[in-house]
């Protein structure tokens, strides 16, 4: 049976009269590591993007069986343009590829993708293929995969400001900002705040990943590096996941007795 807490917007696995396990309506992820992987197999760094694609897709159809709301996974930062042309080419036709490749499938599995960041710096070619997985897989009510690329946290926090300026008829007048205000123009706003959010590859930083939705995120790091990071990787996070205590500003003690309300 599931029981969904609304005010988390956790829901609860349950077994028996006790919630057993906690899955994560959100994960994020920072897929990292790709450019290693390679290199340790003696490998061109862009081979450890190809692979990495591929444990993309699993993870992709895992979290869908597992009931995970949404996922949303970096794909490139808006700082990796700073990477050398080479590197950068080949993820952008990786990314046409692999849009034209995947969206039947995930349309199939009921998959509502959604790619988010500053699309317009993408090639016109990338921009369409965007927009045909996206009007594909629009109306699906399956998880919401949300493909963060030439994404950054701040981009996302200043277009969302920029969005509320352009609303306000009288600037003047303008009534304060507030949380809700500007949470409301952040891309993905209508979906649940992250959860759980990983990162593989051993680095310990968030680098301008989902700022402001990663407020009270449960952090997760791995050692793996991405292309290493399968579903039995994946459910050993949930795992730890599902024992640690949220508390969102409460005390513990606070939080056990509303659980068990
Ligand atoms: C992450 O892997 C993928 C992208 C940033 C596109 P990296 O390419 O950063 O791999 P490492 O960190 O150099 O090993
Ligand atoms: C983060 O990885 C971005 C993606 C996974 C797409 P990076 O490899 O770019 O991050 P830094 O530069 O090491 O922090
Ligand atoms: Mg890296």
């Amino acid at each position: 049976m599931r029981r969904v807490c609304p005010r988390r917007l956790c829901i609860y696995i349950m077994t028996s009269e006790e919630p057993t396990s906690l899955l994560p309506s959100h994960i994020a992820i920072i897929m990292d590591g790709n450019g290693r992987w390679a290199q340790a197999q003696g490998k061109k760094r862009v081979q450890g993007h190809k692979v990495g694609m591929e444990r993309a897709r699993d993870i992709v159809a895992h979290c869908g069986k597992l009931g995970v709301q949404t996922l949303t996974l970096f794909a490139f930062s808006s700082e990796n343009w700073s990477r050398p042309e080479e590197e950068v080419g080949f993820l952008m036709n990786l990314f046409v590829t692999g849009l034209t490749r995947e969206s039947k499938t995930l349309h199939k599995n009921n998959v509502q993708l959604r790619v988010i960041g500053d699309v317009s710096r993408f090639d016109k070619k990338l921009q369409a293929a965007i927009s045909k997985a996206e009007d594909l897989t629009r109306n699906n009510k399956g998880i919401v995969l949300q493909i963060a690329a030439n994404y950054g946290g701040k981009w996302d926090i200043i277009q969302a400001v920029n969005k509320l300026i352009s609303k306000i008829p009288n600037k003047s007048l303008a009534e304060p900002v507030t949380e809700q205000m500007l949470e409301s123009e952040l891309v993905g706003s209508d979906l649940p705040h992250v959860d759980l959010m990983i990162r593989t590859g051993g680095e310990k930083r968030i680098s301008n990943f989902l700022l402001w939705q990663c407020a009270y995120s449960e952090l997760y790091f791995s050692e793996k590096l991405w292309p290493e990071f399968n579903e039995t990787a994946l459910d050993a996070a949930l795992s730890e996941y599902s024992n640690r205590q949220r508390r969102f500003g409460q005390t513990s003690e606070q939080v056990m007795a509303e659980q068990t309300k």
